[in-house]
């Protein structure tokens, strides 16, 4: 069957990364979807399994730092486009073992362009129609201030709180300008690769496009980030460990909101150019930590207030970056993307998921999910 379009998604079996396969293969059933995933621990088919079938959608199990590999990709299935967000994600992990971060996130990333790069430039259009789209994080930007002016309470206290509340005080927002300024192995890997993509597009003349967006919560995020360790662990009646005095900043965007971001982003953002996406949505830890124990306890049947005793305040994590904040203004100007759902709506939905699908929590916490599911689809 020939495509209107061949699209390569990496790391499409993580949890961003099986929503925007999900959406472009549904979406867009005369786009072949090829995803391509090394399944580390962090990746798993089990996402994917409502869109296994379709006629659009092939799996490759293969890693990015493969370039032979990723050359032979690259002409068997005519990519005309990627979408990269394969990569090495949690920051504690990156403080523990950087080497890893700086293999799959910098020389992947390298790997993977250097492939489409040869293979684009040996076609008769060269880049004509073509994209190279990379995901990439608010972190690259480093951290911003918390402190409220003198005599002023601080909004983080008790909502998530709007751009107009933070104008009001004066205060500041990563912009597609900030510098980039990475703390963490993780962001620095992660702005390396920013890096390499943007001189690919000097360098060369890829069509290159990036964009930064700020924390994801929702269905299939792996139990080691906030929201479904702690879900998880309320369920389980272990311990909550809150880094420092969980006086941290992040801003929360639902998953399905990136994945209409990037898709927009892929069909009608501007080459060369770089979009911040985000949700206007900020929220000190402990804040929202008390958010999902009052949502989780709701839903459980619990008495309200009944799991607050399992907050657990641990040694901080190194170098642990203050605030993050996205200014998604830009996309929202230029694309006409904003968030669809309220975080309220948002937590309840993810929330739901986590303790309606304990099958899925309980395989990847024991780790079984990676003979499980080779056992029923093929080590492929
Ligand atoms: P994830 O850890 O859930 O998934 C990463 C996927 O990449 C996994 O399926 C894994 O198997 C795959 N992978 C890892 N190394 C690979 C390799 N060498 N070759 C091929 N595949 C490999 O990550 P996520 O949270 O879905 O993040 C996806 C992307 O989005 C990343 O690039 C991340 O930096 C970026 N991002 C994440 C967030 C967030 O809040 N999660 C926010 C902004 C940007
Ligand atoms: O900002 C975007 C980034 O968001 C992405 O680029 C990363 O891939 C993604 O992992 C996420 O990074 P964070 O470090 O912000 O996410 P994490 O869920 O690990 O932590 C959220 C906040 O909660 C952070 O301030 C650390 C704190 N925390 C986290 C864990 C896992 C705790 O207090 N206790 C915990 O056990």
């Amino acid at each position: 069957m020939e495509f209107k379009r061949n699209i390569l998604i990496t790391g499409g079996a993580g949890f961003i990364g099986s929503h925007v396969v999900r959406l472009f293969a549904t979406k867009y059933p005369d786009y072949r979807i090829v995803n391509l995933d090394k399944l580390t621990y962090a990746g798993n088919l089990a996402n994917l399994k409502d869109i296994e079938g379709k006629t659009n959608y092939t799996f490759v199990k293969a890693d990015i730092c493969d370039f032979d590999k990723m050359m032979a990709l690259m002409s068997q299935y005519r990519i005309d486009g990627i979408i990269h967000l394969a990569a090495e994600s949690h920051v504690d992990r990156s403080i523990k073992d950087p080497f890893t971060f700086a293999r799959t996130n910098v020389m992947g990333t390298l790997s993977l362009l250097q492939a489409a790069k040869l293979y684009w430039e040996s076609l008769p259009e060269k880049y004509d129609g073509k994209r190279f789209y990379h995901i990439s994080t608010d972190e690259v930007y480093g951290a911003l201030e918390l402190t409220a002016p003198e005599g002023v309470e601080s909004p983080f206290t008790t909502k998530a709180s709007s751009l107009e509340h933070h104008q009001a005080y004066g205060r500041e927002f990563f912009t597609e300008t900030t510098k980039y300024d990475p703390h963490s192995p993780y962001s620095a890997s992660k702005a390396s690769s920013d890096h390499f993509v943007r001189a690919f597009h000097d360098t060369y003349g890829m069509p290159t496009i990036v964009t930064n967006c700020s924390n994801n919560y929702g269905p299939y995020q792996f139990p080691e980030k906030l929201i479904p360790l702690f879900i998880n662990n309320i369920r389980h009646r272990k311990p909550l460990p809150v880094y420092g005095k969980g006086e941290n900043v992040r801003d929360w965007l639902y998953v399905e909101d990136h994945a209409r971001a990037i898709d927009t982003i892929f069909h009608n953002g501007k080459t060369a150019d770089t979009y911040n996406i985000g949700g206007f949505n900020e929220w000190k830890n402990i804040d929202l930590i008390k958010v999902i124990i009052k949502t989780v306890d709701r839903m459980l049947g619990n008495p309200e207030g009944y799991s607050l005793g399992l907050i657990t305040y641990v040694t901080d994590r190194q170098g642990h970056d203050l605030r993050y904040a996205i200014d998604s203004r830009k996309i929202q100007r230029e694309l006409g993307w904003e968030p669809s759902l309220q975080f309220e709506e948002g937590i309840e939905k993810t929330v739901r998921w986590y303790l309606d699908n304990q099958e899925w929590l309980d395989l990847v916490t024991s780790g079984e999910y990676q003979t499980y599911y080779d056992k029923m689809y093929g080590n492929r």
